[in-house]
């Protein structure tokens, strides 16, 4: 049995959807979640740029937290960052594309499927590269959503203007008649009603998060009982805490409790980072 807590990291608010079906899934695993928003967003950044930060919050998780499992609960971060954790970090990594990609040609019936992302997540090709990689030929008609990370971040999920948004962004995935669209970044969940408003209701959302709940869980042997943890959720996030507890605690749909407060120096090149770059203060 291994005690140890697993790590999750998102640019910001969006990996708690991703936490939550953890916990729901896994309630008694112990949980340490970095929000890091202090540099969020992540989508409009160079590539190289989100590497170096992935491979700074994972470090961190393992060296000061000593986590078991890192979980990349942001689609611009796997898309960036998947192949170089996995190879650097002794510990087991999840992403969220592959579990998403599952999700998605399950549940399409016509095989024509919709991702919508970041524009670093669309732009990388990963998730046209994992739906190519599927047994099945499934047609892929992708959309960058410039603007709806930063609307969750404020916490404004139902308004006049991101409808609006929407309906421009998504109109020609909808109008592609695709039959599932994948929310391709972990905070789309949180515009679930305004998308599936534009989509309407044929269109099955489809959100990588359970799908990834399952697989860190069989990953860590899907063994009964699940986690020797009290399900502890400790959260740190890298910008405002009090902000981020309470908008967090509003989007989570629960009490994130005491936020702690990281202080990143500036990251080191990728090739640089394997003997760990540390924040300079770290406070529970
Ligand atoms: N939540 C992140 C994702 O899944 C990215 C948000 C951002 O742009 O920082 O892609």
């Amino acid at each position: 049995m291994d005690g140890r807590p697993i790590g999750m990291f998102d640019s910001g608010f969006g990996g708690l959807t991703v936490a939550r079906a953890l916990i729901d899934l896994a309630p008694h695993e112990d949980l340490v979640y970095v929000g890091d928003t202090g540099r969020y967003p992540y989508g409009p950044r160079d590539l190289d740029e989100v590497r170096s930060f992935a491979v700074q919050i994972a470090r961190w998780l393992i060296d000061e937290i000593d986590v078991k499992l890192i979980v990349v609960a942001c689609n611009t971060a796997s898309a960036a960052a998947l192949d170089t954790l996995r190879a650097l970090l002794p510990v087991p990594v999840v992403g969220v594309i592959d579990p998403g990609v599952r999700a998605l040609a399950k549940a399409t019936r016509n095989r024509r499927v919709g991702v919508v992302g970041t524009v670093g997540t669309i732009r990388s090709g990963a998730y046209q590269r994992a739906i190519g990689a599927l047994p099945v030929p499934v047609e892929l008609v992708p959309a960058s959503c410039p603007g709806f990370v930063e609307f969750v971040e404020r916490g404004e999920t139902r308004s006049d203007q991101v409808s609006v948004l929407a309906e421009r962004l998504l109109a020609p995935v909808r109008d592609a008649g695709v039959d599932a669209l994948l929310l391709g970044c972990t905070h789309y969940p949180f515009l679930a009603r305004t998308i599936a408003d534009v989509m309407g209701r044929d269109v099955v959302l489809v959100s990588s998060a359970d799908e990834t709940a399952f697989e860190v869980r069989a990953i860590l042997g899907a063994s009964e009982p699940p986690g020797v943890g009290s399900g502890a959720l400790q959260v740190f996030s890298s910008g405002d805490v009090a902000w981020f507890r309470a908008v967090g605690s509003r989007l989570f749909g629960g009490e994130l409790g005491e936020v702690g407060r990281l202080t990143w120096p500036d990251p080191p090149a990728v090739a640089e980072a394997a003997p760990g770059a540390r924040p300079g203060a770290a406070s529970g």
